[in-house]
């Protein structure tokens, strides 16, 4: 079952060697009645081999559209304008639909944010994980399942989806994706959000042991910060299409450079003092792609005139990517 042999270094949090993936300066835009939308904004980024890349960033922000656009699965209304998606000797930017089909059914794995949507209502669910799973045999199913936790589910699988939880199919969407292809490159779109606690700690556990044991690599999306903490070797912070902070894990929670991230961590549950109301962020992102400056600007608590006017460069700031004019500064 786990055949690929454990990348060297795979476990570690910096990236070494050739990146597997190589982002750089991707846009995408929505067609809308009201003009073009930009959902994703110049984003570039690495994934070294074995490496887990968390995006966080409140709705809206394009988390699903930069994975989407990964795997070229975008919405008709929606086109890559911009930017180069290295992976390997490939440019899936450009790369032709039949070959990006190829390794999409390979080497790139997709776990959806809606399950639903890519399960058939009408086929049973055994045929449909059969299909998925080329020739796979019953001993071999069994094992698959019962290692996301559906064991319980192995006498019914003559079901249709809509006899199943919605946690169940994401369970099984994700024993697809990341057991029975064993991809290279594994994108998931909060996989585990409509997860119970116990089964979320459950299948974490089996995406880190898979990382371990076949140096996997993950771009992982949450809104959950306590998720993205304990599985992320880097975290990247989205904020109206942009990548506005890229760091390791632990220096987006010790050091949070951008303003933003700051925001985010303080808006957490339970990090006020007891009594203290919760906090939130004022403001909202609508509509902030379409700013001439930064975008967070409206919201931002050290904004400065510049911020209004200029879209800010990304900056080295330690070993974070920042795109902040004050990211040098203790603000
Ligand atoms: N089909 C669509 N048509 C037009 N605009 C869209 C469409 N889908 C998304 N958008 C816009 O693209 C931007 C990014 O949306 P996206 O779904 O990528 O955000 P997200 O970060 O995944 O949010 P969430 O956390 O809610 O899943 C938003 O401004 C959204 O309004
Ligand atoms: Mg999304």
């Amino acid at each position: 079952m786990f055949a690929k042999p454990k990348t060297a270094g795979a476990a570690s949090s910096a990236p070494a060697g050739a990146p597997l993936l190589s982002v750089q300066d991707l846009a995408v835009t929505f067609r809308t009645r009201n003009g073009g939308v930009p959902a994703v904004r110049e984003v570039s980024f690495d994934l070294a081999r074995g490496e887990i890349l968390g995006l966080v960033g409140e709705s809206g922000s394009g988390k699903s559209t930069l994975l989407t656009a990964l795997m070229r699965m975008l919405p008709r209304n929606a086109e890559i304008t911009d930017g180069r998606i290295g992976f390997g000797d490939a440019d899936l930017a450009s790369l032709k639909e039949n070959d990006m089909r190829r390794l999409r059914g390979g080497r790139i794995g997709l776990i959806p944010q809606r399950p639903m949507t890519s399960l058939s209502p009408s086929t049973s669910v055994g045929r449909q994980l059969r299909w998925h799973l080329d020739g796979i045999g019953d001993g071999e199913l069994k094992e698959l399942l019962t290692g996301v936790g559906l064991g319980t589910v192995l006498d019914r699988l003559d079901g249709y989806p809509f006899e199943f939880s919605g946690g169940q199919l994401q369970r099984l969407l994700i024993a697809v994706a990341a057991l029975g292809k064993q991809p290279d490159l594994l994108l998931a779109d909060e996989p585990t959000t409509t997860l119970d606690a116990t089964v979320q700690a459950q299948v974490l556990k089996l995406l880190l042991e898979l990382r371990d044991r076949t140096g996997l690599s993950m771009v992982f999306v949450t809104h959950d910060l306590g998720v993205i903490s304990q599985v992320s070797d880097r975290i990247g912070v989205m904020y109206a299409g942009l990548l506005v902070e890229l760091a390791p894990a632990r220096a987006v929670f010790e050091t949070p450079r951008h303003p933003y991230t700051r925001a985010l961590l303080e808006a957490v549950p339970g990090r006020g003092r007891r009594g203290e109301p919760l906090r939130t962020i004022p403001g909202s992102v609508t509509g902030a792609n379409r700013l001439p400056g930064c975008p967070f600007a409206p919201r931002c608590t050290a904004v400065i005139d510049r911020c209004r006017e200029e879209l800010p460069e990304v900056r080295r700031v330690g070993d974070a990517l920042v795109r902040c004019h004050r990211a040098e500064e203790e603000i």
